[in-house]
Protein backbone atom coordinates (compact mmCIF):
# COMPACT_ATOMS: atom_id res chain seq x y z
CA UNK A 1 0.00 0.00 0.00
CA UNK A 2 1.33 3.51 -0.71
CA UNK A 3 -0.03 6.53 -0.12
CA UNK A 4 0.36 9.56 -2.75
CA UNK A 5 0.37 13.27 -1.46
CA UNK A 6 0.71 16.21 -4.62
CA UNK A 7 1.14 19.85 -3.62
CA UNK A 8 -0.10 22.58 -6.01
CA UNK A 9 0.29 26.40 -6.33
CA UNK A 10 -0.04 28.76 -9.23
CA UNK A 11 3.58 28.16 -10.96
CA UNK A 12 5.10 25.26 -9.45
CA UNK A 13 7.97 27.33 -9.12
CA UNK A 14 7.87 28.85 -5.59
CA UNK A 15 5.65 27.26 -3.29
CA UNK A 16 4.64 23.83 -4.18
CA UNK A 17 8.18 22.51 -5.19
CA UNK A 18 9.15 23.60 -1.72
CA UNK A 19 6.98 22.07 -0.23
CA UNK A 20 7.37 18.65 -2.40
CA UNK A 21 11.15 19.19 -1.36
CA UNK A 22 10.30 19.82 2.41
CA UNK A 23 8.11 16.76 2.68
CA UNK A 24 10.42 14.44 0.74
CA UNK A 25 12.27 14.84 3.36
CA UNK A 26 10.04 14.61 6.25
CA UNK A 27 9.22 10.95 4.54
CA UNK A 28 12.58 10.05 4.15
CA UNK A 29 13.92 10.84 7.83
CA UNK A 30 10.86 9.06 9.21
CA UNK A 31 12.04 5.79 7.18
CA UNK A 32 8.51 5.96 4.26
CA UNK A 33 9.70 6.79 1.17
CA UNK A 34 8.69 3.14 -0.13
CA UNK A 35 5.42 4.01 1.23
CA UNK A 36 4.41 8.06 0.62
CA UNK A 37 4.71 9.19 -2.66
CA UNK A 38 5.45 12.93 -3.25
CA UNK A 39 4.73 15.42 -6.46
CA UNK A 40 4.34 18.78 -7.08
CA UNK A 41 2.22 21.01 -9.94
CA UNK A 42 1.34 24.22 -10.89
CA UNK A 43 -2.47 25.21 -11.87
CA UNK A 44 -1.01 27.46 -14.13
CA UNK A 45 1.18 26.94 -17.42
CA UNK A 46 3.38 29.83 -17.50
CA UNK A 47 6.60 27.91 -15.81
CA UNK A 48 6.44 24.34 -17.37
CA UNK A 49 9.60 22.88 -17.60
CA UNK A 50 11.52 25.86 -15.63
CA UNK A 51 13.61 24.96 -12.58
CA UNK A 52 12.36 25.97 -9.34
CA UNK A 53 12.49 30.30 -8.91
CA UNK A 54 16.14 30.61 -7.71
CA UNK A 55 14.76 32.78 -4.67
CA UNK A 56 12.64 29.59 -3.40
CA UNK A 57 16.40 26.98 -4.18
CA UNK A 58 18.50 29.51 -2.20
CA UNK A 59 16.42 29.82 0.86
CA UNK A 60 15.75 26.36 0.57
CA UNK A 61 19.29 24.78 -0.14
CA UNK A 62 20.05 26.74 2.82
CA UNK A 63 17.41 25.61 5.13
CA UNK A 64 18.72 21.74 4.05
CA UNK A 65 15.89 20.74 0.74
CA UNK A 66 17.81 20.98 -2.39
CA UNK A 67 15.29 22.00 -5.23
CA UNK A 68 17.05 21.66 -8.39
CA UNK A 69 16.22 18.30 -9.38
CA UNK A 70 12.88 19.59 -9.97
CA UNK A 71 11.31 21.03 -13.17
CA UNK A 72 7.49 22.24 -12.94
CA UNK A 73 4.69 20.87 -14.62
CA UNK A 74 0.84 22.01 -14.64
CA UNK A 75 -1.94 19.78 -12.85
CA UNK A 76 -3.56 17.45 -15.17
CA UNK A 77 -7.13 15.78 -14.78
CA UNK A 78 -5.37 12.07 -14.79
CA UNK A 79 -3.44 13.87 -11.32
CA UNK A 80 -7.53 13.27 -9.85
CA UNK A 81 -7.06 9.45 -10.46
CA UNK A 82 -3.20 9.09 -9.22
CA UNK A 83 -3.00 11.07 -5.90
CA UNK A 84 -4.61 10.35 -2.27
CA UNK A 85 -4.46 14.02 -1.51
CA UNK A 86 -3.91 16.87 -3.68
CA UNK A 87 -3.31 19.74 -1.41
CA UNK A 88 -3.27 23.63 -2.32
CA UNK A 89 -1.37 26.68 -0.95
CA UNK A 90 -4.25 28.90 -1.40
CA UNK A 91 -7.68 29.68 -1.87
CA UNK A 92 -7.26 30.10 -5.40
CA UNK A 93 -5.60 27.34 -6.48
CA UNK A 94 -7.53 24.98 -4.37
CA UNK A 95 -10.97 26.68 -6.42
CA UNK A 96 -9.56 25.68 -9.76
CA UNK A 97 -8.51 22.43 -8.52
CA UNK A 98 -12.06 22.28 -7.12
CA UNK A 99 -13.04 22.85 -10.91
CA UNK A 100 -11.40 20.34 -12.30
CA UNK A 101 -11.76 17.69 -9.93
CA UNK A 102 -13.76 14.59 -11.85
CA UNK A 103 -17.19 14.01 -10.13
CA UNK A 104 -16.06 10.51 -8.84
CA UNK A 105 -12.95 11.73 -7.26
CA UNK A 106 -12.74 9.79 -3.48
CA UNK A 107 -9.31 11.26 -2.56
CA UNK A 108 -8.57 14.49 0.07
CA UNK A 109 -8.81 17.71 -1.79
CA UNK A 110 -8.19 20.72 0.75
CA UNK A 111 -5.68 23.40 1.93
CA UNK A 112 -1.99 22.02 3.06
CA UNK A 113 -2.02 24.53 5.89
CA UNK A 114 -5.47 22.89 7.15
CA UNK A 115 -3.43 20.12 8.90
CA UNK A 116 -1.64 22.15 10.99
CA UNK A 117 -4.09 23.53 14.07
CA UNK A 118 -1.48 26.02 15.43
CA UNK A 119 -0.92 27.42 12.31
CA UNK A 120 -1.66 31.48 12.10
CA UNK A 121 -2.03 31.28 8.53
CA UNK A 122 -4.89 29.34 6.29
CA UNK A 123 -2.94 29.95 2.73
CA UNK A 124 1.07 29.93 1.75
CA UNK A 125 1.04 33.50 0.68
CA UNK A 126 2.03 34.15 -2.69
CA UNK A 127 5.86 34.79 -2.36
CA UNK A 128 6.60 35.91 -6.20
CA UNK A 129 6.06 39.39 -6.54
CA UNK A 130 7.09 40.21 -2.52
CA UNK A 131 10.52 40.65 -1.12
CA UNK A 132 12.97 37.98 0.09
CA UNK A 133 11.48 37.67 3.86
CA UNK A 134 8.45 36.20 1.96
CA UNK A 135 10.74 33.02 1.04
CA UNK A 136 12.37 32.16 4.40
CA UNK A 137 7.92 32.96 5.69
CA UNK A 138 7.17 30.33 3.21
CA UNK A 139 9.58 28.24 4.48
CA UNK A 140 8.17 28.41 7.71
CA UNK A 141 5.04 27.44 7.39
CA UNK A 142 5.39 24.73 5.04
CA UNK A 143 8.21 22.86 7.10
CA UNK A 144 5.72 23.23 10.46
CA UNK A 145 2.65 21.71 7.71
CA UNK A 146 4.94 19.04 6.44
CA UNK A 147 5.02 17.07 10.26
CA UNK A 148 1.63 17.74 11.16
CA UNK A 149 1.00 15.97 7.52
CA UNK A 150 2.71 13.07 8.17
CA UNK A 151 1.19 12.82 11.67
CA UNK A 152 -1.84 13.03 10.07
CA UNK A 153 -0.97 10.12 7.21
CA UNK A 154 0.79 8.17 9.61
CA UNK A 155 -2.26 7.91 11.95
CA UNK A 156 -4.75 7.23 9.05
CA UNK A 157 -3.07 4.18 7.35
CA UNK A 158 -1.62 2.93 10.63
CA UNK A 159 2.04 3.64 9.36
CA UNK A 160 5.08 3.61 12.19
P1 LIG B 1 4.14 29.78 -6.98
O1 LIG B 1 4.56 31.31 -7.24
O2 LIG B 1 2.68 29.69 -7.34
O3 LIG B 1 4.37 29.64 -5.52
O4 LIG B 1 5.04 28.93 -7.84
C1 LIG B 1 4.29 31.97 -8.45
C2 LIG B 1 5.09 31.74 -9.54
C3 LIG B 1 4.84 32.43 -10.73
C4 LIG B 1 3.80 33.33 -10.79
C5 LIG B 1 2.98 33.54 -9.69
C6 LIG B 1 3.24 32.85 -8.52
N1 LIG B 1 3.57 34.05 -11.98
O5 LIG B 1 2.70 34.93 -11.98
O6 LIG B 1 4.22 33.77 -13.01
Amino acid sequence: MTVSVLFVCLGNICRSPTAHAVFEKVVSDAHLSDKIIVDSAGTGDWHIGEPPDHRASSVASRRGYPLDHLRARQVVTADFDKFDYILAMDNENLRNLQLMAPLGFSGHLGLFLAFDKGQQLEEVPDPYYGGPNGFDDVMDSIEKASSALLSHIQSSYGLP
